[in-house]
């Protein structure tokens, strides 16, 4: 019988991935309920053959070259921004993420700040504990109108295409830009029409951002992009914090140049903008898109399963680097 390979694994994740990683490796990993150092990435990796991490590690060439061994580096997220993927690319090491089993997830939470920032159910919360409600009033909170509205989809991948799913029970009119526009058909089966992304910040009562983390994304939302918004307008963002420019954004919200933000995520996680912690218009949330039960257990199995088969020398099922192998 083939040695069982040695994995690193960067934070402890769901028990079914624990007991598949547990059964069919040697593991180390992180003791701490916390992020690892840069340092304790480099001893962790050493002498194994697969690492297995978080988007919260940034996988850099001198952690690559200080695993030797590395076979695989599986990250336990659909998003890989975090890996300098060229540098395990020169080094021939493939990169793994978790496509799929996210999507719903996330489509979920951005819906949920979608619907908490327009009827400010966050806001509400808070009144609610400060004791300070009297009862019943008929200006009190009061939102902007779902049902009926006009939606922005920016990036219209998986997870923008779940969340347009979601919309049709809100009767709204959906517009979207993508890098690739979407055929004909595709458009129609799904009740979209294409917009230049100028044009659907104009439009759009809500926005919602689905667009991986790349150079060409980074502040893709600006200071000019959010001054073309509706006053109204509320921003969403589930996909990763550096696609908004966070002061511009904090600036707008503070100038009543939008009228609403959604965040899951942030530029400089777990650091915020300092304005943003005392903004009501902004629902806050620590970074949940893909926190559920289930499908943390889906991303931890697939993270997990995908080490494997890289430390058995196999070509991984989700990789993201493909061009290894060519
Ligand atoms: C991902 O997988 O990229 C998500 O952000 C995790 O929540």
């Amino acid at each position: 019988m083939a040695a069982k390979p040695k994995i690193f694994l960067t934070r402890e994740l769901p028990p079914e991935t624990m007991a598949i990683l547990r059964d069919q490796s040697v593991l180390t990993m992180n003791p701490h309920d916390r992020y690892l150092d840069k340092q304790e990435i480099i001893d962790g990796v050493r002498k194994v053959d697969g690492l297995l991490c978080l988007l919260t590690d940034t996988i850099d060439d001198e952690i690559l070259a200080a695993g030797s061994n590395l076979k695989v580096v599986a990250n336990f997220a659909v998003g890989f921004n975090n890996i300098d993927v060229s540098a395990a690319t020169r080094r021939k090491i493939p990169v793994t993420n978790t496509p799929g089993v996210l999507t719903d997830t996330t489509a979920d939470m951005a819906w949920a700040l979608l619907l908490a920032a327009a009827r400010r159910v966050a806001e509400g919360d808070r009144f609610v504990r400060t004791r300070a409600w009297q009862g019943w009033g008929p200006l009190q909170y009061m939102g902007g109108d779902v049902t009926g509205a006009t939606l922005g989809i920016i990036g219209l991948g998986r997870i923008g295409q779940a969340v347009v799913r979601r919309a049709r029970g809100f009767d709204m009119k959906v517009i979207y830009w993508n890098r690739t526009r979407l055929s004909p058909e595709q458009e129609n089966e799904l009740g979209v029409a294409y917009a230049e992304m100028d044009e659907v910040l104009r439009r759009s009562d809500f926005v919602s951002l689905h667009v991986a983390l790349n150079d060409e994304t980074t502040h893709l939302i600006g200071a000019q992009q959010l001054a073309l918004m509706k006053p109204t307008a509320c921003i969403i963002n589930t996909a990763r914090g550096p696609v908004i420019d966070e002061k511009a954004l904090v600036s707008a919200l503070q100038e009543g140049t939008i009228g609403a933000a959604g965040l899951d995520v942030y530029e400089h996680e777990p650091e915020l903008e300092p304005g943003l912690y005392d903004l009501e218009n902004a629902v806050l949330a620590p970074h949940l898109g893909s926190a559920t039960i289930g499908t943390r257990t889906k991303m931890g199995n697939m993270a997990a399963e995908n080490c494997l088969a890289g430390c058995r020398g196999e070509r991984p099922p989700n990789l993201v680097n493909p061009e290894i192998y060519e």
